[in-house]
């Protein structure tokens, strides 16, 4: 199986051990292809919106985002981490996001989005590990991505590892082993099950770029949604 994960930080800190942790189940046997951020992704999206108007292999960033977007439609399981920063994902995870709202369900989504399991790990001193997780996963499930898990925890100790004590260490060990477990046993030549709520969002979308086609049917959203078949009978997920 393949891994793509998207650290949220280059820091080799408590989020990266987390990680580590969460991945030592896969080892053996997955290929893993890891992304650390800014150095993978170092420039913001300006807001020229070339990719929504016109063609996202345009964007000045386009070289590192083709590249991992590559790497996410690739792969069978998606890991995002972060530590809160001000009760949010790290700005580095953010500058990334942003750089794919081309590929939000009103634009073009990915279809190979639909029907992959993605794992989010979270971690803070004391308060916003959770809005640090759902800052990933509102990007994710706009993606199509179905089935997401969500792993927080709040240090509440030293945000030193090296200063944490073992006992709490074993803790955090034991969650990310329950859950890496559970993802290991996954059958991934199968994709997840879409989801009402997946399922509901694009057709809503649907009508939208069918009425976008409507007025104007050079529209580069609505070109894609009809190449792919989806303002007719085909839809993204089995
Ligand atoms: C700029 C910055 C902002 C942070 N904001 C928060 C916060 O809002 N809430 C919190 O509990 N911890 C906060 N922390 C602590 C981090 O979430 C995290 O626990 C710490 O950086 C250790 O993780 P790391 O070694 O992976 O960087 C912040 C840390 C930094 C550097």
């Amino acid at each position: 199986m393949k891994i793509t994960v998207i650290n949220g930080t280059e820091k080799h800190g408590v989020t990266y051990r987390m990680k580590e942790m969460f991945l030592e189940e896969f080892k053996n046997d997955a290929e893993i292809t890891e992304y650390y951020l800014p150095k993978d992704c170092p420039n913001f999206c300006v807001g020229c919106t070339t990719c929504f108007l016109k063609d996202e292999h345009l964007c000045k960033d386009a070289e590192y985002i083709q590249r991992i977007e590559r790497s996410l439609l690739e792969a069978d399981l998606l890991v995002f981490t972060s530590p809160a920063y001000v009760f949010h994902a790290t700005g580095a995870m953010k500058a990334m996001l942003d750089h794919f709202g081309y590929r939000w369900m009103p634009h073009r989504p990915a279809k190979e989005m639909f029907g992959k399991r993605a794992v989010i790990i979270t971690q803070c001193l004391g308060s916003g590990a959770k809005p640090t997780a759902k800052d990933i996963k509102d990007s994710l499930s706009w993606w199509g991505v179905t089935a997401i898990k969500t792993i927080s925890f709040k240090l509440m100790a030293d945000i030193d590892w090296n200063k944490i004590d073992e006992k709490k260490k074993e803790g955090f060990r034991k969650k990310l082993t329950s859950l890496a477990k559970k993802m290991h046993r996954v059958d991934y030549s199968r994709p997840a099950s879409a989801g009402l709520m997946a399922k509901a969002k694009f057709m809503v979308v649907r009508m939208l770029q069918t009425s976008l086609g409507k007025q104007d049917p050079e529209y580069t959203d609505y070109k894609y949604w009809k190449e792919n078949g989806w303002i007719d009978k085909v839809r993204p997920w089995k």
